[in-house]
């Protein structure tokens, strides 16, 4: 008889998972403990993550569904850059440290594998990578799965436009309710978190059995200097010049100029701002809050040439 114990994670490689799950790890880890402490966020939309996510382990398994209907489904919504991604990743990593003793495992699923412009393979796909793919991993122990860009999976099927087999896609997302719902039923050590930038484009049966859906919101202009001070500190490490700049009370004037701008809009401005001239580039001990300021206002204007482009 063949052996169904799963070989250790170390050495599962990439081409050996199935379709659709581009990894598996375990957990927690230090690289996305250091994700949930970068986020710069309200501490309120921390903590109802990580208290929703707890309660999957500590009341989901010991009481009934009829009494508490919980799917195991956390979404996070909000605008691009807004750290939902890294904050779904750190979630795990977080509360895998918080649950001591119990071997938890974070599989991250890659939906565009599963789409296929061959009728009927969409569905297919996704049943397939839920009902087996996912639930083998949940036999392992109590399991994380992120489904970054849920919206590409349990897409909204009453604004299904007639390209690109609707027919298709809206049984792919009647798949994944299904499974969903079997899911729930026979693994409540499974957890699902779900990021999207479109909530308008996600199925309505898929939010409605999410046990929670948070907004992650651009940052205001005081975590937009909380942002830049902390990257300013990080560069500062190699370029010691950098450090002195995060500490300096003009920093303000940036992060007034930045407010508005998304995590990695703010991160990216320290090396726009280098990118401005040609002596930072040479030495970027040589960055000036001035040039940070003037990347500010370009990144805006970019931002509203964007949006201007869009109406
Ligand atoms: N609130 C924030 N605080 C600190 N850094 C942030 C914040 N938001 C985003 N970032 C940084 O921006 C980058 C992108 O973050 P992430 O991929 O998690 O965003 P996202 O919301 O998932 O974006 P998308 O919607 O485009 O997938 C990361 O480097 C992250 O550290
Ligand atoms: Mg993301």
């Amino acid at each position: 008889m063949k052996s169904t114990t799963p070989p250790p994670l170390h050495l599962v490689q990439s081409q050996d998972l199935p379709r659709g799950i581009s990894s598996v790890r375990a957990l927690p880890d230090a690289e996305l403990a250091a994700l949930w402490d970068s986020i710069v966020v309200e501490d309120g939309i921390k903590e109802r993550l990580l208290a929703q996510a707890v309660l999957n382990y500590t009341l989901r398994p010991k009481v009934a569904r009829s009494v508490l209907p919980m799917h195991g489904v956390i979404l996070l919504v909000g605008p691009p850059g807004t750290g939902k991604t890294s904050l779904a990743k750190g979630l795990a990593s977080t509360v895998a440290a918080l649950m001591k003793g119990a071997k938890f495992r974070l599989v991250e699923v890659d939906p565009h594998a599963l789409t296929s412009s061959a009728m009927g393979k969409t569905q297919r796909a996704v049943g397939e990578l839920f009902s087996q793919s996912i639930a083998e991993q949940a036999v392992n122990g109590p399991t994380i799965v992120l489904l970054d860009e849920v919206e590409t999976l349990a897409a909204d099927r009453t604004r299904m436009s007639l390209e690109a087999n609707p027919v298709d896609i809206h049984r792919a997302t009647d798949a994944v309710l299904v499974q969903l719902d079997a899911l729930a039923a026979s693994h409540p050590q499974l957890l699902f978190l779900a990021t999207s930038n479109f909530p308008l484009a996600i199925d309505q049966a898929f939010t409605s059995r999410c046990d929670l859906v948070i907004e992650v919101p651009l940052p205001g202009a005081q975590a937009a200097r909380q942002i830049l001070h902390q990257c300013l500190r990080s560069v500062g490490e190699t370029f010691p010049s950098i450090a002195k700049l995060a500490d300096s009370r003009d920093l303000d004037r940036v992060a007034e100029a930045a407010a508005g701008l998304d995590g990695r809009t703010l991160r990216k401005l320290i090396v726009n701002a280098m990118a401005l001239r040609k002596e930072t580039a040479l030495d970027p001990n040589k960055l000036t809050l001035a040039d940070l300021e003037a990347a500010a206002r370009n990144a805006q204007s970019s931002r509203a040439a964007a949006k201007g482009g869009h109406q």
